[in-house]
């Protein structure tokens, strides 16, 4: 391998990408080979499967060639680094290298274009974080990553390329206070709400950019603005993102259910309106803290808040089969947002928006006045 064929992979994998010049500039001088260590993984058929590619066994080209694709390399499964796993790994990806072409996105995305403060939610291996010190300079950025293995990886592939940035171990929906205030808070880890300790660190006219994701799967992409009066508002983006949820902000564990119980009726919708991540957006607003089962026409909806479950199978004679217990009436809940939704045109996420206040998390859709959900904050 020799720096002249990271040189070349690099402008190649700046090629691909749809981003103005100046982030072109950055993915052509970081070495994101520094960033992934010696061993990342891939998805295998098996969605929670990991097959391990290791750099000392491969030639040092074949290693570039992974190194420079446009995809997201998995670098801890589990809260293991991929590199000291044997074999396959199973489990959840708990860190990655995101693809260059989303991080970019998202960069651009956050209107970062020179001059401004940032803090950064989720350092993984410091790639985005490099990218912006490329371009704003060490003393701009600020990057908090939750788990302490993961940021020292990050911390010394930082220094082998040569950047320096504020670099912070601990739980980023904490924010950090030493360099506020930011013009601009990017999130790389999705969140269930925004942390209050965020609108306090974002100056008045900043803005925060983070994926919004719930424990039923469906995710949007939030940008707001911080207003004077402390509040924050904005329209989810059209990007489709999906990132790992941050830690602390995940279902907790629940024990097997007992599931199809309590009495049955017939739906008002057709339960496969969740396979659509629209769909999915708006039913996971109506039933924030239930965790989605299953698929199709056969789902399970289960409060991990109130033991409350509700779910759906085709009926024979047409239609399909609720059953409710427990006591929030999970599905009652669900048909309607999916009708207000329906009634709207079934519009993609971009057509909600999100408002900051108080103690209060508003989604909306169409406009501030219009159909609401709170967040579980
Ligand atoms: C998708 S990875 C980040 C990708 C990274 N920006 C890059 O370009 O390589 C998400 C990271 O967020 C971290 N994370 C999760 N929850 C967090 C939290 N509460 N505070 C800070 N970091 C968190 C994870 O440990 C993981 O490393």
């Amino acid at each position: 391998m020799t720096v002249h064929e990271a040189v070349g992979l690099r402008s190649a994998l700046a090629d691909q990408l749809t981003c103005g010049p100046a982030w072109r500039e950055a993915v052509e001088a970081v070495p994101r080979e520094h960033f992934l260590g010696s061993a990342i993984a891939r998805a295998t058929e098996y969605g929670d499967r990991w097959e391990v590619a290791r750099r000392e066994e491969m030639t040092g080209d074949e290693w570039l060639k992974l190194v420079y694709r446009d995809e997201t390399w998995v670098t801890q499964v589990d809260g293991v680094m991929v590199g000291e796993a044997r074999g396959l790994v199973c489990g959840a990806p708990t860190s990655s290298s995101t693809m260059p072409g989303l991080v970019v996105r998202m960069l651009e995305a956050a209107r970062i274009s020179g001059g401004e403060k940032v803090l950064e939610i989720g350092t993984g291996t410091g790639y985005s974080t490099a990218l912006m010190c490329h371009r704003l300079g060490d003393k701009a950025v600020t990057s908090i990553e939750y788990d302490q293995v993961v940021a020292g990886r990050a911390r010394d592939a930082l220094a082998a390329a040569g950047y320096a940035p504020t670099l912070v171990v601990g739980d980023g929906l904490a924010g950090y206070e030493g360099n506020a205030e930011y013009d601009r808070l990017i999130a790389t880890c999705s969140v269930r709400y925004i942390p209050i300790p965020w609108m306090w660190q974002v100056r008045d006219g900043g803005t925060i950019t983070a994926p919004l994701s719930g424990w039923m799967g469906g995710v949007a992409f939030a940008h707001l603005t911080v207003a004077d009066d402390g509040t924050a508002s904005g329209r989810f983006l059209e990007d489709d993102v999906y990132f790992m949820t941050a830690r602390p902000h995940g279902p907790p564990p629940m024990s097997s259910p007992l599931l199809g119980i309590g009495n049955g009726r017939g739906s008002r919708v057709d339960p496969r309106v969740l396979d659509d991540p629209a769909g999915l957006f708006v039913g996971q607003l109506a039933a924030p803290s239930a965790v989605k089962l299953g698929g199709g026409a056969e789902v399970a909806l289960l409060d991990v808040a109130t033991g409350s479950q509700a779910t759906t199978r085709p009926d024979p004679a047409g239609g399909w089969t609720v059953r409710q217990h427990g006591p929030l009436r999970l599905w009652d809940a669900v048909e309607d947002a999916v009708l207000v939704w329906q009634d709207a045109g079934s519009p993609h996420q971009s057509a909600y928006g999100l408002t900051v206040s108080g103690e209060r998390q508003r989604v909306w859709l169409g406009d501030p006045g219009g159909p609401s959900w709170d967040l579980p904050v």
